[in-house]
């Protein structure tokens, strides 16, 4: 059977294209989503996103991926630099956890530059735009292989 990555995004990316566009692009969140199943596709994996803007669905998501997804890449929006309830979640998940910015936050406001994320990330991928959710899962393939 296929593995399955979760691909997870937080608040307000459901209005990307729409949203800042100098800052995060003029494609949505549906156009990442393609190029993430695109990529894993390439490699036998199944996609698996949701995006949410409240932490307990998030945190529930990550509950329900343990034992059942061999991945997760995840970008949090916001929830990123101060969610110690998804910290803690992701750190009770077994498999590789990779954190997914389009932009680069340690380029931007001070408050940006802190991630309660990272600490419990396998690595992390920020400031390349779509082609980040490429990347994302071709790290993903990697740790699995
Ligand atoms: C973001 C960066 C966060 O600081 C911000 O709150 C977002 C998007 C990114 O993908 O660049 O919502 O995660």
């Amino acid at each position: 059977m296929n593995q399955t990555i979760l691909l997870l995004s937080g608040p307000n990316l459901n209005l990307l294209g729409d949203r800042e566009p100098e800052v995060y692009g003029t494609e949505t969140l549906d156009d990442h989503v393609a190029t993430a199943t695109a990529a894993a596709q390439r490699h036998n994996l199944v996609i698996e996103h949701h995006q949410s803007n409240d932490e307990a669905t998030i945190i529930d998501l990550i509950h329900q991926a343990r034992n059942r997804c061999a991945a997760i890449i995840i970008n949090p929006g916001a929830f990123t630099h101060y969610a110690w309830a998804i910290h803690d979640a992701l750190a009770a998940f077994d498999g590789p956890v990779v954190e997914l910015h389009l932009s680069n936050p340690n380029a931007r406001e001070p408050w940006r530059h802190i991630s309660v994320i990272s600490p419990v990330a396998t690595g992390t991928i920020v400031g390349f735009g779509g082609h980040g959710y490429e990347l994302a899962v071709r790290a993903v393939t990697r740790l699995l292989a």
